[in-house]
């Protein structure tokens, strides 16, 4: 699929193709946040560990299927991946697992009603061009009392991404027109009729010592800055590799929602 848009404005859609970063995604994103997964398995049925096995999960935008891999491999429950790029999917396919993926966007989820006890998505909602759609799509497929999740950056993480917002502060400014406020999603949803709505942070720091991810544009915000922006920041963290490991972050928010058990 094609991500075309001039990235301008909240909401406004990147220039991205997910079907051609896909092996570089799949090559530099590998595993799943591991906060983000042990959130997942115990926040979509609290006191249950994990979905019911029958009913399971939905990850929207699942990319090259990590997190539905892992949490079908760590709870046992079916998960189903969406995703709208055939490449994103063709490389999830090609991965070991149990979990199914189809093609779709979160604005239309062709899933029955009361179908699945969790849907999900991992750094994803910034894509989405109609929130109050996929909202109300998550409403009608949760059963009674099931969960939804979002991970996402808040602003205030984007402003702190190491080594992105260090190396290259260019993404700052294309982010925060991307990223939609987390205050501002909370509304959403509570307009799309979800109830406990509350967040948690999973923050990892680590010592980053390659670059070749940064190299590979592995993060879409690097194909959003101009080339000379792009060159420089490479050049920097290669020079501050040379010298050692570069300290890195890895943060997401999940921002999470309950449909009203009837
Ligand atoms: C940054 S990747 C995240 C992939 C995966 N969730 C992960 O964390 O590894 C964003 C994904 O969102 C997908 N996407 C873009 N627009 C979408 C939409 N409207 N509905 C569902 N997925 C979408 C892209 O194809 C891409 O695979």
């Amino acid at each position: 699929m094609s991500d075309a848009g001039d990235a301008s404005g909240e909401g406004a859609r990147a220039s991205l193709d997910y079907d051609a970063l896909a092996a570089a995604y799949a090559r530099s994103r590998g595993g799943p946040h591991p906060g983000v997964l042990r959130a997942l398995i115990e926040g979509a049925a609290p006191g249950a560990g994990g979905p019911d096995p029958g009913r399971g999960g939905v990850e929207v935008g699942c990319g090259a299927g990590t997190y539905a891999l892992a949490l079908a491999a760590a709870t046992g429950c079916a998960v189903t991946g969406i995703d709208p790029s055939e490449g994103m999917l063709r490389a999830a396919r090609a991965r070991a697992g149990t979990a199914t993926f189809r093609s779709g966007r979160a604005e239309r989820l062709d899933l029955p009603d009361a179908s699945v006890d969790l849907v999900f998505s991992v750094d994803v909602i910034h894509h989405v061009t109609d929130r109050a759609a996929y909202f109300a799509e998550a409403v009608r497929i949760l059963r009674p009392g099931g969960q939804v999740c979002t991970a996402t950056d808040s602003h205030e993480m984007i402003r702190r991404r190491r080594p992105l917002a260090s190396h290259f502060p260019e993404t700052v400014a294309v982010e925060l027109r991307r990223y939609p406020p987390i205050e501002r999603l909370e509304a959403e949803m509570a307009g799309a009729g979800f109830q406990a709505i509350r967040w948690q942070q999973s923050v990892i720091a680590y010592e980053l010592k390659d670059a070749q991810a940064y190299r590979d544009r592995a993060f879409s915000s690097l194909h959003l800055i101009e080339p000379a922006a792009f060159a420089r920041g490479i050049a920097q963290l290669e020079a501050d590799l040379g010298h050692g490991t570069v300290a890195a972050l890895w943060q997401y928010v999940l921002l999470w929602g309950a449909k009203p058990a009837r």
